[in-house]
């Protein structure tokens, strides 16, 4: 069995993080400084298990988070996570309320149902919807009819739909209300899709599903095309992260909120809160840069208090006293990481900060004795780093990798030809005039004082959906745990062997010495 067994001579010079790190403990490693030794696998990359315990009650299918940023995660973003087996935090520079009605739009979300379809008024001329069609580049014409109180009247179908019809009224083309085919919220129950599916296998030639409530009033549409595209993306291997009502997670960022004597709020943060656990949020995370002080901590306890069971997040810290204080307070996982971030300039406003590969170890060890999970946060450009972020850490908060997707709000904007979205730091001039000034420790209305930015304002170049996006992270991530022959997470940590890389090394592992073509994704 020699081929199971590390020779004594790769133990030598691959080591392990126990090893590895105290021997480095003079210098600050991130990712690039290192590279992990590959080992004998039976483990096939498709195989790799990536689900991951954050919490009790808090369980991810996959490793990622997408960041409380406001240029990164809103409702689309956090529903887009979910359905790929993450979490998205909704960031809050934002009125709360807001915030609480973005929550809701992710545990609502019904996979395949649209909550809010294109609807036709029974009056409207046949000639008016083929211009709507038209203008709005649908491409469906299958309409339901509703009245002005949002009552069914019928469904137009899209066979009469037509330039021969156009001086027709709807009225006089739709099938009438009682040979529409629908089905009410409550009846569609736990699993819509399921259910969904199973009346079109009943209905034959039946293509759309309406849904209603007791009155009669319209709440959604089914098709048939999502019902089959969703229950395929069910056999995928990564299932949707999803609570006990088989609802879609979701995190909500809160702050540590002071009055106006400078004190924390307790009032307005418990109230805060309060309103998001009713609607359901899966866990808070109290998002601030400097997490090993008093504010943060006195914030986490109040939580902690008032929601015994709800997960927390909190940071950030880059040392073993700030998760040891963090956890103390309550805190379930802890996010690690002071100016890695691509749009961060920390480090150098303020001259602090670690490196983050040597931040997560120090961390790691201290979260393992107070049995707490930790999130390595920023600085993460490629699925690599996060391979290596997964050997010391239970998951990644990531910004920059998901802000050019088009499930990050804001608009594209063309520059010579190329597409991009914004992407500012929570700590830009701007993001902080929007709310975020209490993260880094400022007043939003503070006029009285310089304040100096420690984030930039940026551009990311489109990079098309969540799902994309995540396919070759996961797949970079199965990739590295084949390499080491770790089925899971827990295998990758236990197993993963490090070694520092030169700068040779370093231009050595990116192409070098071609003109290059095309790039791997
Ligand atoms: P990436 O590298 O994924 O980093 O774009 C996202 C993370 O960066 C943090 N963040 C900031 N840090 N100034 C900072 O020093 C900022 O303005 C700022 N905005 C965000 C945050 O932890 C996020 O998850």
């Amino acid at each position: 069995m020699a081929a199971t067994r590390n020779s004594q001579l790769d133990d030598t010079f691959y080591q392990a993080a126990d090893s590895f790190f105290p021997a480095n403990q003079k210098i600050g490693l991130t990712f690039d400084d290192i590279t992990l030794a590959t080992l004998y696998s039976e483990i096939l990359p498709r195989n790799t298990q990536l689900d991951t315990v954050l919490a009790d009650g808090l369980q991810l299918n996959i490793p990622a988070i997408s960041a409380d940023m406001d240029t990164v995660t809103e409702s689309r973003m956090a529903i887009a996570m979910a359905l790929n087996g993450g979490l998205g935090l909704i960031h809050y520079n934002m009125p709360e309320r807001e915030q609480l009605s973005q929550v809701s739009r992710v545990k609502y979300h019904v996979q395949g149902l649209i909550q809010d379809p294109i609807k036709i008024a029974p009056n409207q001329l046949i000639g008016d919807v083929l211009k709507l069609i038209e203008e709005k580049k649908f491409g469906f014409s299958t309409f339901p009819v509703v009245d002005e109180k949002g009552k069914l009247v019928g469904l137009l179908s899209g066979h009469v739909v037509k330039p021969r019809y156009a001086a027709k009224k709807v009225i006089e083309a739709l099938t009438p209300r009682q040979q529409v085919q629908t089905i009410t919220k409550k009846e569609l129950g736990k699993d819509p899709i399921a259910r969904a599916d199973k009346f079109f296998t009943e209905h034959l030639g039946i293509h759309k599903l309406l849904v209603v409530d007791e009155d009669d009033h319209l709440h959604g549409l089914i098709t048939m095309s999502d019902v089959e595209r969703i229950t395929q993306e069910r056999k995928a291997q990564f299932k949707p992260a999803r609570d006990a009502q088989f609802r879609l997670i979701c995190g909500a960022a809160v702050s540590a909120t002071r009055n106006a004597f400078g004190e924390l709020d307790r009032e307005r943060i418990l109230a805060h809160v309060g309103g998001l656990v009713e609607r359901g949020v899966d866990v808070v995370a109290v998002s601030t840069a400097h997490g090993h002080s008093k504010g943060v901590g006195d914030t986490v306890k109040v939580l902690r208090d008032a929601f015994p069971k709800l997960p927390i997040i909190a940071g950030n810290v880059t040392s073993a006293a700030g998760v040891e204080y963090l956890a103390d307070c309550g805190a379930n996982a802890i996010k690690v990481g002071q100016g890695p971030g691509s749009i961060c300039t920390t480090r150098i406003v303020a001259g602090v900060g670690i490196p983050q590969m040597t931040a997560l170890y120090i961390c790691s060890r201290a979260a393992a004795k107070k049995k707490v999970s930790i999130l390595a946060d920023g600085g993460i450009t490629k699925s690599g780093d996060i391979v290596k972020a997964l050997t010391l850490a239970q998951g990644v908060i990531c910004g920059g990798i998901f802000a050019g997707c088009t499930e990050a709000p804001g608009d594209v904007v063309e520059i010579s030809g190329k597409m991009y979205k914004h992407y500012r730091g929570m700590g830009s001039l701007a993001a902080m005039k929007s709310g975020s000034a209490a993260r880094y420790g400022h007043e939003k209305a503070d006029t009285t004082r310089k304040v100096a930015a420690e984030g930039i304002e940026a551009l990311k170049e489109v990079c098309g959906s969540v799902d994309r996006v995540l396919a070759q992270l996961i797949g970079g991530i199965q990739s590295g745990m084949g390499y080491l022959g770790a089925k899971d997470l827990d295998a990758l940590r236990q197993k993963a062997r490090y070694i520092r890389v030169s700068p040779a090394g370093q231009r050595e592992a990116a192409p070098h010495d071609v003109v290059e073509l095309k790039t791997g994704n």
